[in-house]
C-alpha cells in the first residue's frame, strides 16, 4: 500500500472506530479565505500532505488560526469527509487546531521550487521538501531491501570497523584518526610525528571499505555482508562522490568470478523491484519532476539481463565507436566515466558488467588471471551513473598475493592476518562494493550526489 493511500485508510479506520481523526505535521502551505482557512498538513511518512479546513466557529480562528502560515507544527483534530474540491480525495473538517511551534516569517521553505544548491545551506530544514521528503524515504527503503536480499539468502550482517590501520584499496586517500593534538604530537628523534605514541601504537584512519574484514567473516561463516559508512579523502569535487558514504559490501566463500557478477545482478535487481513495490508515490514524483523515464529504466532494469563483456571487448568497442573522447582509449589504462557512460547508455543501453581488466589499474587483492595481465575484477555501470558496483574475486593464493601487495607498495608485515588467511583453509571466495548514494542517484534520477545523503561531506563542505 503507497503511502498515501496507507495513511487515509488508517485515518478511516479509526474514525469508524469511533474516534476524531488526529493529525500532527507541518504547514506545507497555509491560505487564509473568506470564512475559511485551508491548511496542508504533513508529517512527512508520505508524499502526500492532507487539506485540514478550518472555519471560523474554533474558538481560537481569530486568534491564532488566521495567523497561522507555512512552517508552522500544529495538531489538528476533527472528521475526515471527502473533499469537494480537486487535488485531494479527502479532508479533515476541523474541530480543533492547536498551533504546537510557531515558524518565522523568514521561514525560507515557500511553495516555489529551490535550487538544490540552496537547499544544502539549509540541511536542517530541506528534509521538509517534498524531494528531499522522498529521498529520505526511498534511501529507507534501499537500505531495508538491501538487507532484506541478503537476509533471505543466509547472509550474516558482519560489523567491520571504522576505525582501521589498513589501506584496502591502497590508494592512500584516507582519514586520519588520531588523538595528539597536533600542535604537541610527540616527535622521533629525527623530527617526525612519533605515531607509535598515539592512541592505537600506529597511524589508523577512517575505513576506505569493510572488505578485508569481511573476507574473514567469509572464510569463517561463508556467506556474510556489511554495510555502514566508508571515508575517502579524495578531492574529487564531483556529482558522484562523497568523502562519506555508505557501502553494502557482500563476501562469499567458495565463488568465483562468474558466481559474484551473477549475485550483483540478482541483487541489483531484486533491490530495484522492491523500490518500484514499496516506492510507488515517490518513485512517481521522481519522474513527474526530477527526471522524466525514471521509472521506466528502473522497471527496464528489473527484467532485461545485464550485459557482461570483458575489459579487452569493451576498450575494443570503445576504439571502434569513432566517438572522440576527452580521455583517449588504451588497453591498459583504467576506464573514465565518459567512457563507461558510453558503453552503458550509448552501446549496450542497459547495465553492463565489464570483467577482467588490467593488473595494473586494480587493487592489490584481486585474483590474478593465468595470462597475468588481467585480474578478476568487475564494475557493475549503469546509465546515467556510470560505476554502480565494484567488486572482484580475491586473490587467494598466498605466494600470488604476497608479490601483488610488494609491487603494490605495501608492506605484507602490516598485513600479517591477510596473508595469515591464505595459509588455514584458503579458498576461492568473492564479493563486491555498491555504493548506496550511486544507488539512490540511479533509483531517483537525481543529479548530484549531495542530494541523495542526509549530511553530506565533500570538499570544503562538512555542515549540519
Ligand atoms: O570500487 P570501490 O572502490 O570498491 C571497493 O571499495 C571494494 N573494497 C568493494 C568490495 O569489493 N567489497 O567502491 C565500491 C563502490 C563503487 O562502485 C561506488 O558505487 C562507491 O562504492 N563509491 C563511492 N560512492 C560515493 N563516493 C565515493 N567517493 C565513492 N567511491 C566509491
Ligand atoms: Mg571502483
Amino acid at each position: 500500500m503507497s503511502g498515501a493511500v496507507a495513511r487515509v485508510a488508517d485515518l478511516l479506520h479509526r474514525q469508524a472506530a469511533g474516534g476524531v481523526v488526529r493529525v500532527q505535521g507541518w504547514l506545507k502551505t497555509a491560505r487564509h479565505g473568506k470564512g475559511v482557512s485551508f491548511f496542508e498538513v504533513s508529517d512527512g511518512s508520505c508524499m502526500a500532505g492532507i487539506q485540514v479546513v478550518a472555519e471560523p466557529a474554533l474558538a481560537n480562528y481569530e486568534t491564532e488560526v488566521l495567523a497561522l502560515r507555512t512552517g508552522c507544527a500544529i495538531e489538528a483534530e476533527g472528521e475526515l469527509v471527502e473533499s469537494p474540491a480537486a487535488g485531494q480525495r479527502f479532508e479533515i473538517r476541523a474541530a480543533s487546531v492547536t498551533l504546537i511551534g510557531p515558524a518565522g516569517d523568514d521561514y525560507p521553505l515557500q511553495k516555489k521550487r529551490h535550487s538544490f544548491e540552496f537547499l544544502r545551506t539549509l540541511g536542517h530544514l530541506r528534509m521538509r521538501t517534498n524531494t528531499l521528503g522522498a529521498v529520505m524515504r526511498v534511501r529507507h527503503a534501499a537500505s531495508r531491501a538491501i538487507r532484506r536480499f541478503f537476509d533471505e539468502r543466509g547472509f550474516l550482517e558482519l560489523h567491520t570497523p571504522i576505525l582501521s590501520t589498513s589501506d584496502c584499496e591502497g590508494a592512500g586517500s584516507m582519514f586520519r584518526a588520531t588523538h595528539f593534538d597536533p600542535a604537541s604530537a610527540p616527535r622521533t628523534p629525527d623530527g617526525a610525528t612519533d605515531w607509535s605514541r598515539d592512541f592505537f601504537g600506529r597511524p589508523a584512519f577512517l575505513t576506505v571499505s569493510g572488505q578485508l574484514e569481511a573476507e574473514i567473516g567469509a572464510l569463517a561463516l561463508s556467506r556474510v555482508y556489511s554495510f555502514g559508512p566508508t571515508f575517502r579523502a579524495e578531492n574529487s569535487n564531483t556529482s558522484r562522490h562523497l568523502a562519506e558514504f555508505w557501502m553494502v559490501e557482500p563476501e562469499v566463500a567458495f565463488l568465483d568470478l562468474d558466481g559474484d557478477a551473477a549475485l550483483a545482478e540478482e541483487f541489483l535487481r531484486a533491490v530495484l523491484r522492491e523500490l518500484l513495490e514499496r516506492c510507488g508515490d515517490d518513485l512517481r514524483f521522481f519522474d513527474e519532476h526530477i527526471e522524466h523515464g525514471v521509472v521506466a529504466a528502473l522497471e527496464h532494469v528489473v527484467t532485461t539481463p545485464f550485459e557482461r563483456m570483458t575489459y579487452t571487448d569493451a576498450v575494443a568497442q570503445l576504439e571502434r565507436s569513432g566517438r572522440a573522447f576527452e580521455f583517449p582509449v588504451a588497453w591498459g589504462a583504467d576506464l573514465q566515466s565518459e567512457h563507461e557512460r558510453w558503453l552503458t547508455e550509448e552501446h549496450v543501453k542497459r547495465p553492463v558488467i565489464v570483467t577482467n581488466y588490467p593488473r595494473e589499474v586494480k587493487a592489490f587483492y584481486m585474483y590474478l588471471d593465468e595470462d597475468e595481465r588481467t585480474v578478476r575484477a568487475m564494475d557493475v555501470l549503469v546509465p546515467r551513473v556510470g560505476e554502480l558496483i565494484g567488486g572482484s574475486q580475491r586473490e587467494h593464493r598466498r605466494d600470488l598475493l604476497e608479490r601483488r601487495m610488494r609491487e603494490s607498495g605495501l608492506d605484507p608485515a602490516a598485513y600479517w592476518w591477510y596473508l595469515d588467511l591464505r595459509r588455514h583453509g584458503s579458498v576461492p571466495h568473492a564479493g563486491f562494493g555498491l555504493g548506496l548514494e550511486r544507488l539512490l542517484l540511479f533509483a531517483t534520477g537525481m543529479a548530484n550526489i549531495r542530494d541523495v545523503i542526509p549530511f553530506p561531506r565533500t570538499p570544503g563542505s562538512a555542515d549540519f
